[in-house]
């Protein structure tokens, strides 16, 4: 009796996590059609033997922070996700060569500023942005793609940045040949800054921090702007502000715990 109770009790849990998952599959399944064909027709495995550049396109972005954020195709490329079929669904175009979507070049800047407004700000006061929107220039600018791909983005660091300015920034092209140097001193800055921050963080007085951080924080964040307008004076000037303050609290702190210790 005992043992006969339990064996159904299994059963019944089994068969209740299959209708379960069977329930969650039907509903999966009306959701994204209804919500997202891009991303339901561009995952399909036949495409790494039919079209396998086209679904490596789709693998990047299954990999990408932007998935993680739930940023889809759509979001960035545009189109109607909301029709199951590939001719209404891309719409007026969804390629690099199509004027009207997303991720045509000079669309791009207005298309990630959606959601990256600030960082948008800034670059909107960039020669770089201003040498995107003029048609038939000969010195291109960089967009936000340039520097930082394109579905699987990165971000540059101190070890990345010199070379990625020296595609455009060199003597040959007579095309401001120093700021490549100057770009991996500003990050350099920016690395100091990021050490400063985690010693003070660790060792700051909890009612301290707040304010403390709440200020730097704020300043971090305009320089990520600031650093968008490629006004690379205007980068160094902040910069070495931030690096006072940071200093002298790290400076501040190194004395108490001096102090502490000559207590004991
Ligand atoms: C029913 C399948 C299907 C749907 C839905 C679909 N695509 Fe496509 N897509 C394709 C195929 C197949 C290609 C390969 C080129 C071709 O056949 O036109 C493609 C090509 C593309 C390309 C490459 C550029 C081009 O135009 O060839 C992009 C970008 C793209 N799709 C994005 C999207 C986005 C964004 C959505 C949603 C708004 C979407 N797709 C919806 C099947 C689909
Ligand atoms: C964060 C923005 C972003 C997201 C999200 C994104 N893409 Fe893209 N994608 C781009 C950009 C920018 C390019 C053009 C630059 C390049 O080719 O590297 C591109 C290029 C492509 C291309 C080649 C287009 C061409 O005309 O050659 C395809 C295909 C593509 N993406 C498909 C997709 C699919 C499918 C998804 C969703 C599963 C997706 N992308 C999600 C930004 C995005
Ligand atoms: C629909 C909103 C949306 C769009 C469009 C979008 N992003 Fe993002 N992006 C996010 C979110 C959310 C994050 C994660 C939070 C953060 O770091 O800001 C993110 C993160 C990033 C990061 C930081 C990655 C890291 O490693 O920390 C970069 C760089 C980036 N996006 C660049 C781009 C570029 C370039 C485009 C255009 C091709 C773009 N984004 C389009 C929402 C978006
Ligand atoms: C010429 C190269 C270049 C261009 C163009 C560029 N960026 Fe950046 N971006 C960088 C570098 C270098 C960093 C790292 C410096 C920093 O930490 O602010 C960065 C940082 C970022 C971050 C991370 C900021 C943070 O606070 O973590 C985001 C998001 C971002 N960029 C988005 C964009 C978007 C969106 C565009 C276009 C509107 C763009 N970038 C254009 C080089 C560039
Ligand atoms: C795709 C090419 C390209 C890339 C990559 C590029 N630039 Fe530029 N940059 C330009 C062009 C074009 C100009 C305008 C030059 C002119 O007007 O003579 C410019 C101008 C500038 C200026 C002058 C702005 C002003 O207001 O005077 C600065 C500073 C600058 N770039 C910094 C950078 C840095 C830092 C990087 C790397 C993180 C970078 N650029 C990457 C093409 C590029």
């Amino acid at each position: 009796m005992n043992r006969m109770n339990r064996v159904s009790a299994c059963q019944v849990s089994i068969l209740a996590s299959i209708a379960f998952v069977f329930l969650f599959q039907l509903t999966g399944i009306a959701f994204a059609e209804d919500k997202d064909s891009c991303v339901e027709c561009h995952q399909n495995p036949d495409f790494l033997v039919t079209n396998k550049k086209l679904y490596d396109y789709y693998e990047q972005w299954s990999e990408s922070v932007h998935k993680q954020e739930d940023v889809s195709c759509t979001d960035c490329h545009g189109g109607n996700p909301e029709f199951p079929g590939k001719g209404k669904a891309h719409g007026k175009g969804v390629g690099v060569s199509d004027a009207a979507s997303g991720i045509f070049y000079k669309n791009i800047p207005e298309t990630c500023g959606t959601c990256h407004e600030d960082v948008l700000d800034g670059f909107q006061e960039s020669e770089h942005f201003q040498h995107i929107k003029k048609s038939g220039d000969e010195k291109q600018g960089p967009t936000c793609v340039t520097c930082h791909g394109s579905i699987n983005v990165g971000i540059l660091d101190v070890n990345s940045v010199e070379a990625a300015c020296a595609r455009c920034h060199t003597e040959e092209r007579d095309n401001l040949p120093e700021n490549p140097a100057k770009a991996k001193r500003i990050l350099n800055r920016f690395l100091a800054i990021h050490r400063f921050y985690r010693y003070i963080s660790i060792r700051i007085e909890p009612e301290e921090a707040r304010d403390f951080f709440l200020a730097v924080d704020k300043r971090q964040a305009k320089l990520s702007v600031t650093w968008h307008t490629f006004d690379l004076d205007q980068i160094e000037k902040e910069t070495d502000e931030l690096l006072a303050v940071l200093k002298a609290k790290r400076d501040e702190l190194q004395k108490k715990s001096k102090a502490v210790k000559q207590d004991e």
